[in-house]
Order: C-alpha cells, then structure tokens, then sequence
C-alpha cells in the first residue's frame, strides 16, 4: 500500500526530460546513434554528460539548450553492460518494441516492417534528444553533440528528426498540446486544479515507493537504476488531409466538423475540455491552466458530453471507472510530445505529400502496466467501455473499418469508415538513467567481469 511518508526526490540527479517540460516555444532534434566500440561509446557519454539537463536545473544559464539521453537493450549491450545486469532489465525492454507488435496491435501500415530505419533493428544504441529555444541555439547545441564523437569512428548517426512547436502551440491536428500530465509526489512541479491526486514517485522513477508501496529492485545494480526510469518512444506520422477530409464528408456544417474532432479528441482545438464546455469551444479556458484539467467524468455517466470513446477519456478515465476494478493510478504515465514537419495550410484537404506527426516519449517504470496497458486495452479494445471492437478514433488501426459512437438523446450518432488517421512509423523502449548512473556506465571497464 502507499505509505504517506513524501520522499524528497533526487532532483539534481534524475534527468530533466522526466520531469519537465520542454520549452516552450521549442526547437530539437532527436539524434541516435549506434555504438561498434564499448570503449568509444564510453568515451562520448564522458564528453556528453555534461550537457545532459538535471531536473533541477534545465535551462543551465551558461548553455544554449539541453539534451535527455536513453539507451535500448542493445545499447547498453554495446556499452559493455555485463550479462549479469543486462538480464536483470524488464521483459519488454529486453525484447524491443517491435517484438511485442502484437500486443501493441502493431499491424498493417503501422507494423515494424514499415517502420524507419533503425526502428525494430539491433541498430538503434543511443538516443538523444535535444532541445533549444531558437534555430540559433539549436545550432550551437548540436555542435555540441556533434563534438562527443566526431573524432570517433565507431560511433555513427543513424538517425536525426528535427522537431519544432507548430503555430499556437497545436499538433498537426490543429489541437492543442501537452496539456495533462501526472501529479508527480514530491517533483516540485507547479500543481495545477485538475492535476489529480498526487501519484507515487516510484511509477515514474526508481529509487522511491510506487503506488503499491514497492521500490524497484532491478534492474540491477542498484548504482545503475536510482534516478532511472523507462521511455517508450513513438514516432507517428499524422494524416492531417485524411482528418480534415473525413470531418468534412461526415459533418452537416463547418460547426459540426468542429464538434465532431472535439467529440473524437474529448477537448475542443483550443484545449477546452467537452466534460466543461460541452456545446460550444471555449477558448479561455482552453488556454486557462487552472480550469483547464479541472474535470472529471463521473458526472457525465453516459458520455453525453465527452463519448466514452475519446481519445482523453479512453488514456485517462480519470474517475469514471472507479466503481471498477481498476486502479487508474497503476496506468499513468509521464508524455513528453514534439512534433516534426511542416503544418499542412489550413483550409487544405488534400494530402500535399510532406512527413508530418509527432514523436512521443511515454515515460514510467513499470511499461507493461503503463504504456503497453494503455495502449492494448484502452486505446486498441473498447470493451472496458462496453464498445466491443470500437477503437480510439485518432489512435485506432482498423485501416477504414473503424467507427466510433457519439452519445446523444434521442439516438445515439455513430460514425463509420473511419480511415486510419495515424500510423507509426517507429518505437523503441529505451532506459533513461540518473546522472550519477550515467557517469557509472561512462566508468566501466570493458569486458563481463565489469561491474
Ligand atoms: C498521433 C498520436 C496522438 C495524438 C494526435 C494525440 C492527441 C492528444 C491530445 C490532443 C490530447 C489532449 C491535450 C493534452 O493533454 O496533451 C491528448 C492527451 C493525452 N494523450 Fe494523446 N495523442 C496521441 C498519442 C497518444 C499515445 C500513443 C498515448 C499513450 C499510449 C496518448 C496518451 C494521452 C494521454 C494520457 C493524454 C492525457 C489525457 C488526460 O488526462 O486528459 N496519446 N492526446
């Protein structure tokens, strides 16, 4: 059981992607990187670390941006992580994301064999992500980057993203963004009405109780996983023209297509939660962070305002389902979100060819609970809401077999053909530790005996 006790968290020691948020307006890249030699890959971690953003202190005054680093399974393999710890790490980060396709429902145009490059090879080590406020400071910060292995031949780049904040703050949906996250216990970060009951620190990061009142024992040892945690990365690309095409053939006007993406999403494009403004957008509350989350669902039983089916309510059904047997605060996560590529031009329904889409980093310790719950019972199953094979309207992969219900009085309104919106393009889990297991894995010794 949770115990009451609040641990002080080791903020200067957990990496600031895990508990904060990007800037805002923000400019990155994602870089990964593959590692053919233990003692090179060693030595670029040394040189990156100091780059690499505390918790406590992520806009370091002196730098132009910061950088968050993770590794995969094969990574710390290629670091010279002994055997002995490696198989002491969770099932689904031993077995990568692409492994576990099927209980993702990972299929059709989102299956890894559509996947980018690395995504789902023995490719993918190191992954950084980098973030700036401005094109000017991201070119330093990638200078940077570059510098902790330009001189090492075995280290390369197999892969770069650019990702920038789109116009007000939205994704390529026109939606806004990054509104909700996890009440972390003890984070120190700004509390806001609606952020729900603290969540134990021990689901996001290890080294402190979770919600069951249990501190993570592996992976070990115990130097590696303190401060750490666990990210499973997503990269989407978005059908903007494929959604604004489809809200069009189904709406009876311009203010029902608005309606119709507010019922899918849950919130209306400026962030307005249906649950506060079921009839009409809101604006200011949308933009308003202390109204904006200040909602539950248990007044609205039948989903007259926000349907049973979207997007928010499915990922986070906040107090609807708590007369069930499921405890919501096991299946929460931290989400860090970019998006990449241009907007598509308002107004255009036609696809104009452009990769556009958004990256996630789902973060918390226990994925199989987290991430992979979500996503195989809430988001890919509508049974827990009694929907049958229903999906998530905007995350569902029913590749234009898809439909989704709208409550209303006197009849419901149910929406058919719905075109697959998205499609992954890539995913990986990937370890993301504290500063001081950084400098530990920086320090190994080559060889198994190393530890
Ligand atoms: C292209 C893919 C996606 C799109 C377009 C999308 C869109 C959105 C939007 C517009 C919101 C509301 C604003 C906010 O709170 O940030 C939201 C919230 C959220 N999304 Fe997604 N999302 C996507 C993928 C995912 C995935 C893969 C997951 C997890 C498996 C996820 C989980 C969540 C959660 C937990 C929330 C917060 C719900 C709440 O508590 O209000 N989303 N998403």
């Amino acid at each position: 059981m949770p115990t009451d006790k609040i641990p002080v968290l080791e903020v200067s020691d957990i990496q600031a992607t895990v508990l904060r948020p990007r800037p805002s307006p923000y400019r990155g890249q994602y870089v990964v990187l593959r590692i053919d030699d233990a003692a090179q890959g060693r030595e670029m971690l040394r040189r990156i670390i100091p780059y690499v953003a505390p918790a406590d202190d992520w806009w370091l005054p002196t730098l132009p941006g910061w950088m968050g680093i993770a590794f995969t399974y094969h990574g710390l393999e290629a670091l010279g992580l002994p055997a002995t710890s490696l198989k002491t790490f969770p099932q689904e980060f031993r077995e990568g994301m692409a492994s576990r396709a099927s209980i993702l429902r990972d299929v059709g145009d989102s299956a890894p064999a559509n996947w980018e490059y690395p995504f789902g090879t023995r490719d993918m080590h190191v992954a950084i992500a980098i973030y700036s406020k401005d094109e000017e400071s991201l070119e330093a910060t990638l200078a940077l980057a570059r510098q902790s292995h330009h001189d090492l031949p075995n280290i390369s780049v197999v892969y770069r993203l650019r990702f920038s904040e789109l116009p007000n703050g939205c994704n390529p949906f026109g939606f806004k963004d990054g509104l909700h996250n996890p009440n972390v216990e003890g984070s120190g970060a700004v509390v806001h009405p609606g952020s729900g009951r603290p969540v134990k620190a021990g689901e996001f990061i290890m080294g402190y109780p979770d919600e069951l009142g249990a501190t993570a024992i592996s992976p070990e040892p115990e130097v590696l996983r303190r401060n750490g945690t666990f990210v499973a990365f997503r990269k989407f690309h978005m059908r903007v023209a494929a959604f604004r095409h489809y809200l069009r053939e189904q709406a009876a006007s311009p203010e029902d297509e608005d309606l119709i993406a507010a019922k899918m999403v849950g919130r209306w494009r400026s962030g307005a939660p249906l649950a506060l403004a079921a009839e009409q957008d809101d604006p200011e509350l949308g933009a308003d962070q202390d109204r904006n989350n200040a909602f539950g669902f248990g007044d609205d039983m039948h989903g007259l305002k926000c349907p049973f089916g979207a997007h928010i309510r499915r990922v986070n059904p906040r107090d609807a389902l708590k007369n069930e047997l499921v405890a919501t605060n096991l299946h929460q996560f931290l989400r860090r979100g970019t998006n990449y590529g241009p907007p598509l031009p308002e107004g255009v329904l036609e696809d104009d060819g452009a990769q556009r889409g958004g990256v996630f980093l789902l973060i918390g310790v226990h994925q199989r609970q987290q991430f992979e719950f979500v996503q195989s019972q809430w988001i890919t199953d509508g049974n827990f809401i009694s929907h049958g094979r229903e999906e998530d309207p905007i995350l569902g992969n029913s590749g234009g077999e898809g439909f989704f219900t709208i409550p209303k009085r006197p009849v419901r309104r149910r929406l058919h053909g719905l075109p697959q919106f998205v499609a992954v393009q890539g995913g990986e889990y990937c370890f993301m530790p504290g500063l001081r297991a950084l400098k530990w894995l920086a320090g190994l010794e080559a060889g198994p005996t190393a530890e």
